[in-house]
């Protein structure tokens, strides 16, 4: 078997092959780290077929949709998976082929009820199921300590020992554990009566994790994330430097549209001269009379540089290619001493 261990923060991702078919599958796959995943492949001579996550992540983006995408590989998750862009549903006792490797789901519900362990060969993938030294917690959607402790002790652990255990996620730099290592020293698992087992995950006082919303609404749903949207809005429109701003303000006034799209409250506490004053929540509605020449060359300024590139991109999308937007926006255009004008848009009423 090829294998690839791909560690990004605390999260684990997995490339596994066949050597002699090239057949390839990824599991736990990050958004953030696709070209990293598409590099090794290509380094090991490998294709990959498919994309596999455990469990629906709460704590970071699943790449399933954008390899998918790119790809066109197959998608495979447990059957009790809402996200609808699964390709491939699978179940307790299934195998998942892989050239000629074999991958065999256990179903293991507890961290999520839609948590797997996948078994290959000499080792399983573990997904949050069982960590080196911990377990998946149980207090987020979906979560259940009973079902966790019955995925534990009546599944996982009852296989060999001399397996070896490489989960979804560790904090402390471990590579891989074994079966037969976690039964001995890691601490919950040494409650080993239901009832004494259930009350210490209930105990368990874990803060949330960092975009918890926004990584639960994007796997469950395939929809985008905000970073997502601000990449493809950026990929399509180019910039304006703060300091080509100043020289054009100040050297050929007229030339260039210069667009506000922050609220009005905002404009009017001080903008870049000449500029016009339109939201970026009216900016579909009025861009017909406020913005009559689609030829013209238009520049999008906010706060901070990203409403100005998504507004930007919706005018390009709208035919107004020459639609620019400013690097920086008006926080970096204040922070480098640039003059400021006060007062109401020149051209409103
Ligand atoms: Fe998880």
């Amino acid at each position: 078997m090829i294998f690839e261990q791909i560690t990004t923060g605390g999260c684990q991702s997995y490339l596994i092959g066949c050597p002699d078919t090239c057949v390839a599958a990824l599991i736990d796959p990050e958004s953030s780290q696709i070209d990293r995943y598409l590099a090794l492949a290509a380094r090991d001579g490998l294709r990959i077929h498919y994309a596999i996550d455990t469990h629906t992540h709460a704590d970071h983006f699943s790449a399933l949709r954008l390899l998918a995408e790119k790809l066109g590989l197959k998608t495979v998750m447990h059957r009790q998976s809402s996200y609808r862009g699964v390709d491939m549903r699978v179940d307790h006792g299934e195998l998942i082929v892989v050239g000629k490797l074999r991958l065999n789901v256990l179903y293991t519900p507890g961290h999520t009820n839609d948590s797997m362990c996948l078994i290959a060969e000499d080792r399983v993938f573990t997904g949050d199921t069982l960590l080196i030294g911990g377990t998946g917690r149980t207090d987020l959607p979906t979560g259940d300590p009973n079902a966790l402790y019955d995925s534990l002790f009546q599944r996982l652990l009852l296989l060999d020992p001399a397996l070896l255990v490489y989960p979804a996620h560790d904090y402390k730099g471990r590579g891989h554990s074994t079966i037969g290592a976690e039964i001995v020293e890691n601490p919950r698992l040494q409650r080993r009566e239901r009832d004494d087992f259930v009350a210490m995950m209930h105990a368990l006082d874990l803060s949330m994790p960092t975009h918890l919303t926004e990584a639960l609404r994007t796997n469950m749903s395939g929809g985008k994330t905000i970073a997502e949207m601000l990449a493809e809005a950026a990929a399509s429109v180019s910039f304006m430097s703060l300091a080509e701003l100043r020289r054009q303000i100040d050297e050929q006034p007229g030339d260039l549209v210069i667009l506000d799209v922050r609220e009005r409250e905002a404009y009017l506490s001080g903008h870049v001269r000449g500029a016009l004053l339109l939201p970026r929540g009216q900016l579909e509605l009025r861009v017909n009379e406020e913005l009559p020449n689609p030829t013209q060359r238009v520049l999008t300024i906010c706060e901070y540089g990203r409403i100005s590139t998504l507004a930007a991109a919706t005018l390009h999308e709208m035919g107004f290619q020459r639609a620019i937007a400013l690097d920086g926006g008006m926080k970096g255009w204040r922070d480098a001493g640039y003059p400021l004008d006060t007062g109401a848009d020149p051209q409103a009423d």
